[in-house]
């Protein structure tokens, strides 16, 4: 059976696309919502190149073959997801490819860190970016990138201490397919959790947050707030213990953590 074929029967995907190199493959994405004929969601854009990944606010995703980067259109009237559980959708991303890749590897210690990436034996394994196109209403865009087989070993320096990669957990080639396939089947499940205020969903991030008990900086315009972490809260706020007691905060991004 065609990769193609083998996505759209044994998932939930209406539709895929499949790329040699592209520059984003949520570009392509947010390129498609304004064509005149609409796509049949949920689609999957999947690049085995990308060569512009962008990541949250001024982040670039590090670029080098071996990585599963791809994004799923969704469309939330389809879902049923109403536009107030949205912004929750980059914690149950994150805890849709945390739970494949631990059906992957078994032994690994994985954890989610507020709101948009998973870290694998403490160092960044996946990013995600959510966006929401301008025009279209009701698309939801999910850009997901995993390191598998692009070893941190091959990064600069720098990204080196912080990033991993499957292949430097468990080291062997990984089919690229049959990771997409597991993380797309969790997605589907964690879409349904969220979907249905499933309340064992939010006990999962709370259950999985990587900066939980950490000292944690973060920052939202010009305000900067540093506070011991104790968890994410249902409604998806990381929640800092700060010398002025108990901050619940949304959006911003952490800048550091100790
Ligand atoms: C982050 O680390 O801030 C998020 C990184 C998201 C990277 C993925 S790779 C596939 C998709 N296309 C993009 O341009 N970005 C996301």
């Amino acid at each position: 059976m065609s990769t193609v074929s083998r996505l759209k029967t044994e998932t939930f995907l209406r539709n895929v696309e499949i790329h040699e190199e592209l520059g984003s493959t949520n570009d392509r994405a947010i390129e498609l919502s304004h064509a005149d004929v609409a796509p049949e969601l949920p689609l999957l854009i999947w690049a085995r190149r990308q060569t512009a990944g962008r990541g949250r606010g001024a982040n670039r995703w590090w670029a080098m073959d071996g990585a599963l980067t791809f994004t799923v259109m969704l469309d939330a009237n389809q879902l049923d997801l109403p536009r107030e559980r949205w912004s929750l959708m980059s914690l149950a991303v994150g805890l849709a490819v945390s739970a494949a890749i631990q059906d992957l590897i078994p032994h690994a210690e994985i954890g989610v860190k507020w709101p948009n990436d998973v870290y694998l034996f403490g160092r960044k394994v996946c990013g995600i970016l959510v966006e929401v196109p301008s025009i279209q209403a009701g698309r939801i865009i999910v850009g997901i990138g995993i390191n598998v087989n692009n070893s941190a070993s091959l990064a600069d320096r720098d990204l080196q201490q912080k990033a991993t990669a499957l292949c430097d957990i468990s080291v062997r080639e990984w089919k690229l397919e049959l990771v997409l396939l597991q993380v797309l089947k969790q997605l589907e499940l964690h879409l349904q959790r969220l979907v249905h205020q499933d309340p064992t969903l939010p006990e999962a991030w709370d259950q999985q947050c990587f900066l939980r008990s950490k000292v944690v900086t973060h920052v939202i315009g010009d305000r900067k707030v540093k506070g011991i972490c104790q968890g994410v809260g249902p409604d998806g706020a990381l929640l800092l213990l700060t010398d002025a007691g108990l901050v619940r905060l949304f959006g911003g991004v952490i800048e550091s953590w100790e």
